[in-house]
Formats: structure tokens, sequence, C-alpha cells
């Protein structure tokens, strides 16, 4: 009897310390940690194995917590499942605060009436395939080139893609800083003054910071001139996308962000101010959808995340300050 016990406290005491030392998790988690894994091309060892585990545990368990619960949008697994959101924002946000505002815009709104939807994609062939920025802070870039590509193509009828990588490696003179952060409003402005933005074919990405390989014979778009809509002026922004194309604008992503899947999404976390954006990305159309009015958005971070690398945001209310710094170029064409 005494002998059974003491072998029943030596198992006892083997089995909470196997605990210890391995983290528990459920056969469900890890083979939907392994499925995850599996899609998304990741390998790790060991410990960095249920380091991320773990990680991806938490974020599931906000995913469907949020999914059960009344929203207006849905969250789902993505190629960040395995990151936390300060390891997230290191690596794809901007750092704040950004040169943020535009306090006299110089957009001249038409104050005519506006179409009840608009959507640049179904339009004509005036938006280019949505594309992914990796590791690095360089969403501006994005931004920048999808509008530019967009105007272009509105004035020309020639869709082509545009390097993001000549305004990571060169345009630092206008508060740019590659890698690390800018606003598309100052890479237009580098554009105009530069004379020329070469093609993506011309100047491919790297999704790193280089020295400036730009020359003349590159440029293949160029921008006339910059407009600033009014900060906060939302209804500018509007009346740009109805009447004439596709908006830069910037806002900020917040933890609930990270995993949007669809539905519009709007959020209690994020500021409505300057200081906070850190993220570009383009407005490309706007609707409504039981009762709510939103935007129709292009991201960079691939065509797996969100909507098909697109997301929906509500509109009218400065969501997450995406009201605070929109600008687009016009084409010199
Ligand atoms: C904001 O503008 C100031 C003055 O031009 C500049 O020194 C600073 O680096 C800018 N900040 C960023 C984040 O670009
Ligand atoms: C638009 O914004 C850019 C970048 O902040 C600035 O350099 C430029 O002067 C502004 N343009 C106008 C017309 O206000
Ligand atoms: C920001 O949000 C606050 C609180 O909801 C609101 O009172 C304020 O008007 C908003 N400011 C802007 C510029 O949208």
């Amino acid at each position: 009897m005494a002998i059974t016990g003491g072998v029943a406290t030596l198992l006892l005491l083997a089995l909470v310390h196997f605990s210890h030392s391995f983290p528990s998790f459920s056969l469900e988690e890890e083979f939907e940690f392994k499925s995850w894994m599996y899609q998304h091309d990741r390998v790790y060892d060991l410990d960095e194995y249920y380091h991320r585990l773990r990680i991806f545990t938490e974020n599931k368990k906000r995913i469907d917590f949020h999914n059960e619960g009344n929203h207006k949008f849905t969250m789902g697994l993505n190629q960040f499942s395995d990151m936390t959101f300060a390891e997230f924002r290191k690596s794809f946000l901007l750092t704040e605060p950004q040169n943020c505002s535009a306090t006299k815009g110089n957009h001249i709104s038409s104050k005519g009436q506006y179409p009840d939807a608009m959507d640049w994609r179904e339009k004509g062939n005036y938006v280019t395939p949505v594309k992914n920025q990796g590791h690095c802070g360089s969403c501006w870039t994005f931004s920048t080139t999808g509008c530019l590509e967009s105007v272009t193509a509105i004035a020309t009828g020639k869709l082509m893609l545009l390097s993001e990588q000549q305004l990571v490696d060169c345009a630092q003179a206008f508060n740019n800083h590659g890698c690390f952060g800018g606003l598309p409003s100052q890479a237009f402005e580098y554009i105009k003054y530069n004379n020329g933005l070469a093609t993506e074919e011309g100047y491919p990405y790297t999704a790193r910071d280089g020295t400036c390989k730009f020359h003349p014979d590159l440029a293949a778009a160029f921008v006339k001139d910059v407009v600033n809509i009014t900060m906060f002026d939302e209804m500018g922004m509007l009346d740009a996308v109805a009447n004439r194309n596709p908006v830069s604008f910037a806002y900020q992503v917040t933890p609930d962000f990270m995993h949007y899947k669809d539905g519009v999404y709007s959020s209690k976390m994020c500021h409505n101010t300057t200081d906070t954006v850190n993220h570009a990305v383009l407005a490309v159309g706007y609707g409504e959808e039981n009762g709510t009015p939103y935007w129709i958005v292009k991201n960079s971070w691939g065509t797996m995340w969100g909507k098909e690398g697109y997301f929906l945001i509500e509109r009218g209310k400065n969501m997450c300050g995406l009201a605070a710094c929109a600008s687009y170029p016009i084409p010199l064409v």
C-alpha cells in the first residue's frame, strides 16, 4: 500500500514537472496550428514552435470571441496569426507621429450630388492588383503607387505597375524614411520634384532599405501637382473619390484590425487624431451596407489578408483618423 502510494506520488510529481517544461495544448489546438503553419509555409525549431503556438492560440481565442459577439465585421486567421500586436506593429506599421495634417487643403469640392456607391475597380481597368509590402514599414509607398497608378490610368487609359522601391530608397528629402515610414502626400511631392517614378519592373521591390538607383531614363509616371484634402474633411474625400479618382489616406491600426476578415470595420480602440495614424492605404470606392456607410480600401498585405487584400471601414465618422491626411496627385501626362 505504502509503496503504491509512493509510486503514485512520484508519478504525479513527474507529470507536474512534464507539463511545466512542455506547455500543454489540446490536440485540436496543435492540429489547427499545424494546418496554419502548412498553409503559410512556416517552420520553427522546438522552442519557437511552442512560443508561436501560444501566441497563435491566444489570437485564435480572440478571433473566436469577437466572431461570437455582435459586430459589423468578422475576424479570421491570416499570415499574422503567430505574431503579437507589438511584433506586428514593429514590422508592418509606421512609427508615430508622422507629419500628417493639412490645415488648409487644396482639393476643390464640386458640392454636387454623389452617387450612393462607387467602385473604381468596376469603372474600368483603373486599379492594379493588391501587392504585398513584406516586413518593411513601406505601406506609404504602396498607397502612393496605387493612387498614381489609378490617376494615370484614368487620364491615359493605360494601367501600369509603379515602383515602391524607388520611394523607399530615394524620397528621404521629403520627410520619408524608407522602411521606417513616410506619407503619400510627401511621396507625391518627391515624385513631382524628382521628375518621375519608375515602373515596378524598372525598379523592383526588395522590401529593404537601399541606396537610390533612380536615373531619369527610368521615369514612367509623373506628377503635375499634389492635392491635399483638408484635415478631417471626410466629405472632401467623398467628393474626390466620387468625381475624380481613388484617394490615399492614413489611419490608426489597433490590435482589433490585424485579423480583419470581412464586413465593415469600426473600432472603439483607435484614436481619430493626426498624431496617431500608423498605416497608409488607398480608398478605391465607397458604399453602404445595412445602413452603415463604408469606404472600400486597397491594402498592401497581399491577397490572403482581409477581403482578398481589401477591407471596408466605416465612413462618415473620421473612423481611426482616416480623414486626417488624405491626398492624391494630378498626373502629368
Ligand atoms: C516632421 O517634420 C519635421 C520638420 O520638417 C522633421 O524634422 C521631422 O523629421 C518630420 N517627422 C517625420 C516623422 O517625418
Ligand atoms: C501637401 O502636403 C505636402 C506634404 O505634407 C506638402 O509638402 C505640400 O505643401 C502640401 N500642398 C499644398 C498645396 O498645401
Ligand atoms: C474624435 O472623437 C471624439 C470622441 O468621439 C469626438 O468628440 C471628436 O469630434 C472626434 N474628432 C474628430 C476630428 O473627428
